[in-house]
């Protein structure tokens, strides 16, 4: 039985997705024999309700110099992040010169709104190939991994900090006592911490069980984040669910008792607890559920295999590498994915094996059906795909239900 990486309590397994890939590990024909493999088991807490995974990949494997997300290949992704800047620096950073760190920066998609107001920032983002292009557009970047020593070496260097920001990394860690121990120490004393990740509440209401693979070692709560912040002698001020990436909760943390608490954090607490987030049998019923869309999605793709209708993948995202392996969609049932990053084109998908070509093959090709693999930008790609769908396109979802429409 394993410990729960936050409280040290027994947890609770209560999902196999059985043998995974490493979810952006796309890859080409030679590397298949050496292609690596965990098992994705999901487990939670019933102390600190934290839910996470019970086997870790190594850091080294995941973040590295070919690191296959770019963060600005999404438009929208972009203005929802200067968004998330402009909050920043209208409702906190009113001080004389403001310091602002964020970890996991990327390419830049945040700190450059941070950049262009000549507002000093530091990136700490340990993919070297994505922080050099940070780099490149004048954003100071560390190619390093953030943790409580490099928390200590900031502040030496650098001073600490009024603002540290982050988005779709921090459940990334599974080393988040160390996180967090840095933050207490990075964080000034009047300073604030404004993090977003995907949210356990739409996890369980959409089952987007396609929101686990090796990166998030955690999917977390309010309940969760607030129990391990508590912990360092900090707490969630606010909260704000966010539509991006299928549903996420932005949460605005402080050292305790600096700041007022919102009662939105109270309210946000007791939906959870409707929602039974606190309790077992939620998650046994989130694996009935994950069972069913399996199988209802693999009976779809057999029966327009059978029929002899070409199914393409749209979209290869992090989330795919879950949805493939654990429904078992082999190349006989998509012919390909098409996806706008040239790193992972010319390579195929992990685990399964499905190539993966560019957007411009499917705007030639324009296939009977697409598999919506990038549900989460589903605005952006309907938008953009809207002659497709006039014209007889149609799209196979599986969130929040498995559908052809
Ligand atoms: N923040 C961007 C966004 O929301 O689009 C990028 C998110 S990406 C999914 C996660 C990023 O976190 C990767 O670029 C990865 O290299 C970085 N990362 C992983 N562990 C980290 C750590 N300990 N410290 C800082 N960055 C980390
Ligand atoms: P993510 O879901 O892990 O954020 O990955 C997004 C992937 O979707 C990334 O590989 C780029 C791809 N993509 C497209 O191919 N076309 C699009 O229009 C959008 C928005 C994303």
């Amino acid at each position: 039985m394993s410990k729960c990486l936050i409280c040290g309590n027994l947890i609770q397994p209560f999902i196999s997705f059985g043998k995974m890939p490493i979810a952006n590990g796309f890859l080409k024909m030679e590397q298949f024999k050496k292609e690596y493999f965990f098992e994705l088991k999901v487990a939670f807490c019933p102390k600190c309700t934290m839910v996470q995974l019970t086997e870790f990949v190594d850091r080294e494997k995941m973040f590295h110099e070919n690191y296959a997300f770019f963060s600005s290949t999404s438009k929208m992704m972009s203005e929802h992040f200067k968004e998330f800047a402009d909050e920043v620096q209208s409702k906190y950073l009113s001080q004389k010169d403001p310091f602002v760190v964020e970890i996991g920066s990327n390419d830049g998609i945040m700190l450059q709104n941070f950049a262009k107001k000549g507002i000093r920032h530091l990136g700490v983002e340990p993919s070297k190939n994505v922080a050099e292009i940070a780099k490149g557009k004048g954003i100071n970047t560390i190619s390093q991994f953030f943790d409580e020593e490099l928390a200590h070496k900031i502040v030496k260097t650098d001073g600490q900090a009024d603002a540290f920001i982050a988005a779709n990394v921090m459940c990334h860690i599974p080393y988040f006592h160390s996180i967090v121990a840095g933050i207490k120490i990075l964080l000034k004393q009047e300073g604030i911490v404004m993090f977003e990740d995907p949210y356990l509440g739409d996890v369980i209401e959409k089952t987007s069980y396609d929101q686990i693979y090796d990166e998030h070692a955690f999917v977390f709560s309010v309940s969760s984040i607030n129990y391990v912040f508590q912990q360092h002698d900090m707490e969630v001020i606010d909260v704000s669910p966010q539509e991006v990436h299928g549903g996420s909760m932005r949460y605005i943390i402080a050292h305790k008792g600096v700041k007022k608490v919102s009662k939105n954090v109270f309210i946000q607490m007791e939906r959870e607890k409707a929602l039974g987030l606190n309790l077992p049998e939620t998650f046994d019923l989130f694996r009935n559920n994950c069972e069913k869309s399996r199988d209802s999605l693999k009976t779809i793709l057999v029966d327009l295999k059978n029929k002899g209708k070409k199914v393409v993948g749209y979209a290869a995202t992090s989330k795919s590498t879950t949805v493939l392996n654990y429904c078992g969609i082999t190349p006989d049932l998509i012919e390909y994915i098409c996806d706008t990053t040239p790193l992972k084109q010319g390579k195929f998908s992990p685990g399964m094996h499905i190539p993966v070509f560019s957007y411009e093959k499917f705007v030639a090709e324009k296939p009977e059906f697409a598999l919506l693999f990038g549900w989460n930008h589903a605005k952006e790609i309907m938008a953009k795909e809207k002659k497709y769908s006039d014209s007889g396109g149609k799209w196979i979802v599986y969130v929040p239900q498995v559908n052809i429409i």
